[in-house]
């Protein structure tokens, strides 16, 4: 089976039971600071599952681009991979634990002929200290349906609790989450006890692969740590369509499923190496994998920098490439491997075929792949420096890693060649150092944000509505918001203009914002078909995410001359309801952040 008829059997099978379709959304999230990636399919819809209600209803179905940049390292097993794609069903409090065990157990045996025999599940086993109770009712489903008890498993909060902050511990107030019921394909492998003495669906030795997880997403964390209930009791269902593909060809390799096999054969053809030699898999699958996910990173608009999520682009090209050494590939021929994965992916995903898109691209992969030569052979004249003192410190070779992006694997490899000692104690130390640093950015950065739907993050979604408006009005209709980011201390928006803004312009600007607040309009939203939002010349980024039907917030009631409210946009809120809370809105910082695309940086005081 291919990937292509795994996805749409899916969508077809959750259409029939009610959901409507809603396209994927951008692997960039969108006014979600919380994360780099959209890194599951529940993501884009939180405002949902927290009770706001989706212009589309109650049942929801699609397949979601995610990209898990915390799993680079385990590229490289037959199961691991940074980008995937995430089958997702939902119920908005409409249906909960039976309807959605039945459905996917007839949807894996039926539609994608897994055979029943074949799958285990797990199920919660409950948390006295934090009252949360065992998950029986799954269970009893799961025996009604024909899985018998011994292949029925109870784990605690580690391994059956779904949050995107992981167990209850670790969730941030106002984050919501749940018991989940996990299901798993049993390839009837032999058990290695390297990985323990004995074998369970999450044991990691291969025998079992996940192949989905039934989130029942009824609580929220709340301030003094404890749970309440949440208002509706939904379920967020997502299942790797690489797994599920995978597992329907009874094939434990992921990266035989066509989507990643075309990349696969196709770095064969330039390596003359095959990928059946146990000794290259590693390589042949870290390229795979790393030029898919670059391929729909730069399609959503991303481009290899030094922070953000051009740095993790920047991370898979640059591991792509020394891979691609390790296999002695040609010199900048990753972009050969581009068009076979648009080609794979043109049914589902048309903006990788848009004009000039492939080629824009292959572009990127290409500049980005002779960059970092170049780097290799600056850091080659840095590295032959510090070979003259006969051995290289820990600090020196960070240094190269670094600041010279040269990987400690070759520093090693050169120094062997030379007999000459590195200090790898002192390099280990020293990027512990570093990550420790940056993991306490990351906490830090979850705290913040419109996804907790803090007070003052949703200040900041209402005054960049107002940004964008003002900006329209002040500097002309060209402008149109190309990225947002907010969390509650500032916001951060990216727009279409190309010359930097005047102190006069900037003035402008934060009056207008200023008089809007002043003028205390009211914040209402309204579903309407896509078309008619056309129509009433709704602006944002949100046209193709909902399907037919679209939510459009207004702010300000409509003026009798012009026919019009001040602001009409796409948008999934919340928002707050009218412009008076806002305070003082000042313009901190204007600059460049590529060739025709401006940043301001705000903050509300
Ligand atoms: N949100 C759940 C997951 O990502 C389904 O596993």
């Amino acid at each position: 089976m291919t990937a292509d008829e795994v996805r749409s059997r899916y969508l077809t099978f959750f259409k029939k039971r009610g959901h409507i379709i809603i396209p994927s959304a951008s692997l960039v999230p969108e006014n979600d600071p919380t994360t780099l990636f959209t890194g599951s399919g529940m993501q884009p819809l939180l405002p949902y599952l927290l009770g706001e209600k989706h212009p589309q209803g109650d049942r929801l179905v699609d397949s979601q681009k995610c990209l898990r940049a915390e799993d680079i390292e385990e590229v490289g097993d037959n199961r691991h991979t940074t980008f995937f794609e995430m089958l997702g069903n939902w119920s908005l409090g409409s249906y909960f634990k039976k309807e959605q065990l039945s459905w996917l157990l007839e949807f894996l045996t039926e539609e994608i002929n897994i055979p029943k025999k074949r799958l285990w599940v797990t199920c919660f086993e409950g948390d006295e200290k934090l009252h949360l109770p065992r998950d029986n009712q799954s269970a009893a489903i799961w025996k009604e349906l024909g899985i018998p008890e011994e292949r029925i498993c109870f784990y605690g909060s580690k391994k059956n609790w779904w949050s995107r902050a992981g167990e209850p511990e670790n969730m941030p107030k106002g984050e919501p989450g749940g018991p989940d019921s996990e299901i798993f394909y049993d390839f009837g492998t032999v058990h290695d006890p390297a990985f323990g003495e004995n074998c369970n669906p999450n044991c990691d030795c291969g025998r079992f692969l996940e192949i989905g997880n039934s989130v029942f997403m009824e609580y929220i964390k709340q301030e003094d740590s404890s749970f309440k209930e949440l208002p509706q009791k939904n379920v967020d269902f997502g299942g790797g369509l690489e797994r599920l593909t995978a597992a329907a060809n009874n094939d434990p390799d992921v990266f035989n499923i066509d989507v990643l096999r075309v990349v696969i054969q196709k770095i064969e053809q330039l390596s003359k190496k095959q990928y059946t030699n146990t000794t290259h898999q590693k390589s042949f699958r870290v390229i795979a994998d790393h030029l898919r996910g670059a391929v729909f990173m730069i399609g959503d608009g991303v481009f290899p920098s030094n922070t953000g999520e051009g740095y993790i682009l920047r991370r898979l090209l640059r591991r792509a490439v020394r891979h691609a050494d390790v296999l002695g590939m040609p010199g900048d021929s990753l972009k050969l491997l581009v068009q076979g994965v648009v080609t794979v992916y043109k049914g589902a995903y048309p903006n990788l075929v848009a004009v000039k898109q492939s080629y824009k691209i292959e572009k990127e992969i290409s500049g980005e792949e002779e960059v970092f030569r170049m780097k290799l052979q600056y850091g080659m004249k840095k590295f032959e420096a510090m070979a003259m003192n006969k051995a290289i410190s820990g600090e020196d070779a960070f240094q190269l890693f670094s600041t010279h992006g040269f990987p400690f694997e070759l520093t090693l490899e050169l120094a062997k060649e030379k007999g000459i000692s590195v200090d790898e104690k002192e390099f280990r130390a020293a990027m512990q150092r570093h990550q420790g640093v940056s993991r306490k950015g990351a906490e830090k950065k979850f705290k913040g944000g419109l996804a907790d739907h803090s007070a003052l993050s949703i200040k900041y979604h209402t005054a960049t509505h107002l940004l964008h408006q003002a900006l329209r009005d002040i500097l002309g209709k060209h402008v149109f918001q190309k990225g947002s980011n907010i969390t509650g201390e500032r916001l951060r928006f990216d727009f279409s203009h190309s010359q930097k803004m005047t102190d006069e312009e900037k003035k402008q600007v934060e009056d207008l914002v200023n008089q809007k607040i002043r003028d205390e309009l009211p914040v209402s939203y309204e579903d309407i078909p896509a078309g008619e939002a056309v129509k009433l010349g709704a602006i944002g980024l949100f046209e193709k995410k909902y399907g037919d039907k679209v939510r459009v917030y207004k702010i300000g009631g409509l003026d009798v001359e012009s026919g019009k409210v001040y602001s009409l946009e796409y948008c999934g809120g919340p928002h707050v309801e009218n412009t008076k809370s806002l305070g003082h809105f000042k313009i901190k910082k204007e600059e460049a952040v590529s060739a025709g695309v401006r940043r301001i940086k705000a903050v509300l005081e």
